[in-house]
């Protein structure tokens, strides 16, 4: 048995992972298109409505909104709704700041749900429990990709007369029981940043079937103009958030690639779990089986300290790092960030005696990353990563001694 990496032995992996972007000629075509058009801005765009159109409609949704990024896209959302002062909005704690920030930024009070213990998606019961008569809206956030419990969820969106908006930043083309995701809430959000599986370096989309918000999206990410009204006629209160016609041209050409690399992270994907799960102490982000397409713009799985002697998770990932295997941590729950601290609207809970286990579980002890463009290799990619899981196992008293 080969000595850990960490320990001085070598390495189960020296070759770099699939790199990201994946880049080809349309690209350039399609950015010199824009160069060469003299339409770089202005009133008439002509590669932002046409992703607009595509986008949503591969999300299953009428109308799309595009902007600068998905942390504006959650600001714009909230705002359409009329979060303002007071107001409580519900989320889950696993998730990147921007999805409570959007909550702060918008006057409103974030209510965190914990997550479920094997998905590490909000737990529809600890939404429903959460819900107070200052409850203006739910955000369900598709952590990794995967889809919420969206039948759970729109349920209790319905029940209470409470909208839903779908943080889908991770999730471009993921899909609960046939449908997209986006198109269940009264809008959905997404990031074009550049780690995400579809991206034009930043960007941000706002999808929905409903036509009132998608008005109201739109004025707002318009500096409150109207479709249809004049250049300086402000009807609304907006900013600034337009998306660029060098953004929508990348994003309709990286769009073309997406089906077929989807279909790539999710086989391998697939095959990963299967061969991890054989390893005793892995087990991978639990997926129901309602879930016909997940995204996979991360692959998690739980890591049990106690199968592995006690050794903890961050030195078990110092020791797959050093394998040739980078991999991460993920989030801190929200609630422990010095932001919510200094901005706490009047009413706010004190977010200083809050604990939510299952998040502080999955961020602390048990919650590892890899990211999406590690699934986009061959299959023997794939084994190098349980080789070397495999390998920190098996050497695992040598590691918990060292
Ligand atoms: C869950 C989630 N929400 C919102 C965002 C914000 O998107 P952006 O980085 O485009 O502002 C991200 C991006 O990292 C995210 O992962």
């Amino acid at each position: 048995m080969a000595q850990l990496a960490i320990l001085g032995g070598p390495r189960v992996r020296e070759k770099a992972f699939h790199s990201w972007p994946v880049v080809d000629e349309s690209d350039r075509k399609a950015i010199v298109e824009v160069v060469e058009s003299g339409l770089w801005g202005g009133i008439e765009q002509r590669k932002v409505p046409e992703f607009e159109k595509q986008f949503s409609a591969f999300q299953d949704c009428d109308y799309g909104v595009s902007c600068t990024n998905g942390t504006h896209a959650l600001e714009i959302v909230l705002r359409a709704l009329g979060v303002g002062i007071g107001d409580e909005v519900i989320l889950p704690p696993y998730t990147f700041i921007a999805t409570a920030t959007a909550v702060l930024l918008n006057n409103g009070i974030p209510v965190f749900a914990d997550i479920d213990p094997e998905t590490y998606l909000i737990d529809p019961d600890k939404v429903e429990a959460a819900i107070t008569p200052k409850t203006k809206a739910i955000i369900a956030v598709h952590i990794a990709g995967q889809p919420c419990d969206m039948d759970a969820l729109v349920h209790i969106s319905k029940k209470h007369g409470i909208p839903l908006v779908e943080d889908a930043a991770q999730a471009h083309g993921a899909e609960w029981a046939g449908q997209r995701v986006g198109s269940f809430g009264v809008a959905g959000t997404f990031s074009f940043q550049s780690s995400k599986n579809l991206t034009a370096g930043e960007g941000g989309m706002i999808v929905t079937n409903n036509q009132e918000i998608y008005d109201r999206c739109w004025s707002i990410h318009n500096v409150g103009r109207v479709p249809g009204g004049r250049w300086y006629e402000h009807p609304n209160l907006g900013a600034n958030y337009r998306m660029t016609e060098w953004q929508a041209a990348i994003l309709l050409s990286q769009m073309k690639k997406l089906p077929e690399q989807m279909q790539v992270r999710q086989a391998n994907a697939s095959y990963l779990t299967s061969k991890l799960e054989q390893i005793p102490g892995i087990l991978a982000q639990k997926r129901p089986e309602k879930i016909t397409s997940h995204g996979y713009h991360l692959y998690i799985f739980r890591y049990d300290s106690k199968t592995f002697d006690g050794i903890s998770r961050n030195r078990f990932m110092e020791a797959l790092s050093a394998e040739g295997i980078p991999c991460f941590g993920g989030y801190t729950p929200l609630y422990r960030e010095k932001a919510f601290y200094a901005c706490v609207s009047e009413g706010a809970p004190d977010y200083s005696n809050l604990h939510l286990p299952i998040s502080e579980k999955a961020s602390d002890d048990e919650g590892v990353w890899l990211t999406q463009p590690m699934l986009l290799g061959p299959r023997s990619d794939m084994d190098s990563i349980v080789q070397a899981v495999a390998k920190v196992y098996e050497n695992r008293a040598e590691l918990k001694d060292a």
